[in-house]
């Protein structure tokens, strides 16, 4: 007898894999939701978008920003042509920007390297500026029917539940072993149907807690229902809580307007924010290093980050001569400028607290 792999399936998981496909398959054919981005005629490009878009961010959310994006930048070229600040424009309010410049440095290189069109193999995808394995194996098979695999958090989670794999699924080991039982579920003629099966039922059915598991099309191959414990799975490793930040928020006014600065930190570079600084730091004197006078207190706002919780101090101060480098946006009517949420937030501490009084005053 041979030795057991360690990480692809043996003949009994093969037998497994196959058997869940099919009811996958059968069921998705029934199931899917129609999304956009699925609609007849979707392009590669299309595909690509609303995967980096569907990242970290729920379907509903991405609609109408996939419908906006895809209205202005329908081929990989209109996006590569596009400047970055109207590029983060389209973006904001979705988060997470570098996902919105890797597309923008992604969508440059296709027109460089493959004349506009996105190029089908897993490989090439892959060597494009911002395509990890899950983008390149989502566009591979969706948009090509490439047997290409892919895990994104949906897919560890049905698959750690259907075999009952134990251990922290992003540990080398682990990771190892989930991609290949998504490599043995996307040997298939349709692997693109089979892929977009998988994470369906961990977005619709396989929830991260209470799985609606009657209802579910693998129930009874499910070693993790059988045992009565799905929500055993995945296990992951100890979260780390999010850091408590403080930091220093100073916008500047001039007119009805407030003065933002392109950030030049990675959480929204390139973005406007106000004078953000990390730290409590004295707002009498940063005021007085941007050339503001009669600085205002607005209190604090809390603007909270995967992996940080940010306690911010709000201050205005009075502008006479705004610098060139920022921009001015309309105090009582920021939206629609592509500000990210913090500057919001910001901006209507200082409208809501407008008439408090100079705090601190040079
Ligand atoms: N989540 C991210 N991409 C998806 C897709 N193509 N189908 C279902 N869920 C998804």
């Amino acid at each position: 007898m041979t030795a057991k792999k360690s990480t692809g399936p043996d003949g009994d998981e093969a037998a497994r894999v196959a058997r869940a496909r099919d009811a996958l398959l059968a069921w998705y054919a029934q199931s899917a939701r129609a999304l956009p981005w699925r609609a007849e005629g979707t392009t590669a490009w299309a595909t690509w978008v609303s995967e980096v878009m569907l990242q970290q961010t729920r379907v509903e959310t991405v609609r109408p920003y996939f419908a906006r994006f895809m209205e202005r930048f329908p081929t990989p070229r209109h996006l590569a042509e596009a400047g970055e600040p109207e590029v983060l424009a389209q973006w904001a309010g979705l988060g997470y920007y570098r996902r919105a410049r890797f597309l923008h440095a992604g969508a440059k290189a296709v027109c460089e390297r493959f004349g506009g069109e996105v190029p089908r193999g897993v490989e090439a995808l892959r060597g494009l500026p911002g395509v990890g394995d899950y983008t390149a194996g989502a566009v591979a098979s969706i948009a090509f029917g490439e047997r290409a695999p892919l895990v994104d958090g949906n897919v560890e989670r049905v698959l750690t539940r259907l075999f009952a794999v134990g251990g922290d699924p992003r540990s080398g080991p682990v990771k190892k072993h989930l991609w290949a039982l998504a490599a043995a579920f996307a040997d298939h003629p349709d692997a693109g149907a089979v892929n977009q099966s998988l994470m369906e039922l961990g977005a619709t059915v396989c929830a991260p807690t209470s799985p609606r598991c009657l209802t579910c099309p693998v129930r009874s191959q499910c070693l993790a229902a059988r045992a009565g414990e799905p929500e055993r799975y995945p296990e992951k490793a100890a979260k780390k809580a999010p850091r408590d930040e403080s930091w220093t928020a100073l916008v500047g006014l001039h007119g009805g307007s407030a003065w933002l600065v392109p950030s030049a930190t990675g959480r929204w570079e390139g973005m406007l924010v106000p004078v953000l600084v990390e730290g409590a730091v004295d707002a009498a004197a940063l005021a007085g290093a941007h050339g503001g006078r009669a600085v205002t207190g607005h209190g604090e706002v809390l603007h909270v980050l995967t992996h940080a919780r940010m306690r911010i101090a709000v201050y205005s101060a009075a502008l006479d001569a705004p610098a060139a480098r920022g921009a001015l946006v309309p105090l009582d009517a920021p939206a629609g400028h592509g500000l990210p949420k913090v500057t919001l937030r910001v901006l209507a501490a200082v409208r809501s607290s407008g008439g408090a009084g100079p705090t601190q005053r040079r």
